[in-house]
């Protein structure tokens, strides 16, 4: 019987503060102690989300949607707000922070920091697949750290500056997904590590250690029911993978919930696919708080991101909540993803 082993011993844990510490202490050294505790108001955050979503059927008005839509035209779920007002309170706390941008607030949220603080952006989707909330199904958070561009001049950047910055520029990147067990996966651009947080600790410890995707999975991800209105040569590559082109007969996982999703896709490899469709042409996803993360952990665990065409990360935005196409996965798939996509001239 195969049995996972702990990495160490238990009384030799390594938690994601200590981690991001020790990575800093290598690669960049001057951000060191203001950097972790920008990072530990998101793993506190976190913490708090997932207490809730655990009793989430015990406590009363925690579950269902809260009344209102947010800027995307969305419900907001009563878990989207908790956990938007989570992220902002622990965020908000912590002078490193010059904006916060979430899915849930339609304009940055600014604060008036003292002058030598307030050096990171933190872009955020505080509750990744609010349809799955209230069936408990795995749902997440996604999150990308951006250093405030330097003042030119003695001009301060302006609000757009600081925010609508490309996914090359992203200084880290994570996500939770609140599974069966509840994890924090990470990268500040030097490989991407894994932790699960351990209840009777309280802390997030190292599980998954320098996280590699497969070169090739055996699973295709997409919401099939749009099939009909992707672009024809998405159809043609999903029905190459079906027929075993690639070497073997995939199946198809679909949660809903792109952490999930994706978390999936990190481990196991094969292809993640948001194609443009009828009713969002440019995708549904949205590039700043979903894709850009998401694709720079995909790029630092060996596997390639696009919108379909040019590498995500690569993509300058021009709105806080604009949307993209996102396809991702392990290189066999998304080398034949791209071969489809040429043989059709698309
Ligand atoms: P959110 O709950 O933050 O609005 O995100 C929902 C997203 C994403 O998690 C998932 O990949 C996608 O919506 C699923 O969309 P479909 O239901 O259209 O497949
Ligand atoms: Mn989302
Ligand atoms: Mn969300």
């Amino acid at each position: 019987m195969s049995q996972t082993k702990p990495i160490r011993p238990d009384s030799q844990i390594i938690t994601v503060q200590q981690h991001i510490v020790q990575q800093q202490e290598a690669h960049s050294p001057d951000s060191r102690g203001t950097f972790s505790w920008l990072l530990s108001g998101i793993t506190l955050a976190t913490k708090m989300i997932q207490s809730r979503i655990r009793r989430a059927g015990l406590v009363d008005g925690a579950l269902g949607a809260e009344g209102a839509t947010n800027v995307q035209g969305e419900q907001q779920q009563k878990l989207d707000v908790f956990a938007n007002n989570a992220l902002i309170h622990c965020l908000g706390g912590r002078d490193a922070v010059s904006v916060l941008v979430s899915e849930e607030n339609e304009e940055p949220v600014t604060f008036d920091r003292a002058p030598g603080t307030g050096k990171y952006v933190v872009v955020f989707d505080p509750l990744d697949g609010s349809s799955n909330i209230d069936v408990n199904v795995n749902v997440g958070t996604i999150f990308s750290i951006y250093r405030s561009p330097k003042p030119a001049d003695g001009h301060k950047p302006s609000l757009d500056e600081e925010v609508l910055q490309s996914g090359l520029k992203q200084v880290a990147a994570g996500y939770v997904v609140y599974g069966s067990s509840t994890m924090f996966v990470y990268t500040a651009g030097f490989g991407v590590y894994g932790f699960t947080l351990d209840p009777a600790v309280g802390a997030y410890v190292l599980s998954h250690d320098n996280m590699k995707m497969p070169q090739q999975g055996q699973y295709y991800s997409t919401n099939e029911a749009n099939q009909r209105s992707f672009p024809p040569h998405y159809g043609t590559y999903l029905d190459e993978l079906r027929d075993g082109k690639l070497g073997k007969a995939y199946s198809s996982r679909y949660i809903g919930s792109l952490v999930a999703d994706f978390h999936r896709t990190l481990l196991k490899g094969g292809v993640f696919l948001y194609p443009p469709t009828k009713s969002h042409a440019s995708g549904k996803l949205r590039l700043m708080y979903e894709a850009n993360p998401i694709a720079f952990i995909t790029e630092q665990a060996g596997g390639v991101a696009t919108d379909g065409r040019n590498r995500i990360l690569e993509i300058q935005p021009t709105d806080i909540h604009q949307r993209t196409p996102l396809v991702l996965g392990s290189r066999t798939e998304m080398e034949a993803f791209e071969r489809a996509r040429l043989a059709a001239g698309a």
